[in-house]
């Protein structure tokens, strides 16, 4: 059993057991390609339609999640992103953004994976919370910048809303208060330990969104 009297701040630990998936999340070849230029503006709208599904489970629940001692601190309005991404789904995609909006069966399997963890495990949600909106205000911005570039998108404009957070003026200080709730949870003992797993299947469940939407668009090629 982890010692948690010595051991490090749990954004600590989260952040170092999830390193080697981040790793793999970034370099994957779908990641690679899309942000190289390999592939078009269209795989760029498929991976965003898959985030439609990811954000929609996140989300669905914050009206109760809000009171909920555990996961409460960290579900805030200027996080939402699914307005931003309906944004930028039709923009990218037309009229018919939404007749198209099909999940892989790896989006599926973790947008269920979310909703289980937003209705019966807390701690579980806010991994999957981590996972996600701390990525959209780190690395997302690299995505949105190349993805500006590439496509010759409107800077911070339709087609990269989800990466713009208008309500969060510094994200580094939101970043290291996030990152103090996240110390703050009220988990020890074998929790943490379950916990850590979970971030481990969070990171993923994403490189195998990554994995079936590079199978689909070599598959095209
Ligand atoms: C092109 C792809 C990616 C790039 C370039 C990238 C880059 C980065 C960078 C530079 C940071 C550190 C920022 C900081 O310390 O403030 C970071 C943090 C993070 N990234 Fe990524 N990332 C990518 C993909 C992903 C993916 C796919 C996920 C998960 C869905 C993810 C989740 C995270 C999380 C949760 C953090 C916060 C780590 C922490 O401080 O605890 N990233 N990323």
């Amino acid at each position: 059993m982890l010692d948690t009297s010595t051991a490090a701040p749990f954004s600590t630990l989260i952040r170092s057991a999830t390193e080697q998936q981040h790793a793999e999340a970034e370099h994957s070849t779908f990641m690679r390609d899309l942000l190289t230029g390999e592939l078009g503006v269209e795989a760029f709208y498929r991976y965003t339609s898959q985030l439609w599904f990811v954000y929609e489970a996140l989300e669905k629940h914050s009206a109760a999640l809000a009171s909920d001692p555990v996961a409460g601190p960290f579900v805030q309005p200027g996080l939402a992103r699914l307005a931003a991404l309906e944004a930028d789904l039709a923009y990218l995609g037309g009229a018919n953004w939404r007749d198209e909006l099909t999940p892989l069966p790896s989006t599926a399997a973790y947008a269920a994976r979310i909703e289980e963890c937003a209705t019966e495990w807390s701690a579980g949600y806010v991994v999957h919370h981590y996972t996600r909106y701390l990525g959209d205000l780190s690395g997302g911005q690299v995505i949105r910048g190349t993805a500006e570039k590439l496509w010759n998108l409107p800077k911070k404009g339709d087609g990269v809303r989800f990466y713009v957070f208008d309500d969060i003026s510094n994200p580094a200080a939101f970043k290291r208060e996030y990152r103090e709730n996240l110390d703050g949870l009220p988990i020890d003992g074998a929790d943490v330990e379950r916990v850590l797993d979970e971030a481990r299947l969070a990171f993923t469940m994403n490189t195998d969104v990554f994995r079936e939407l590079g199978a689909e668009f070599s598959a095209r090629n």
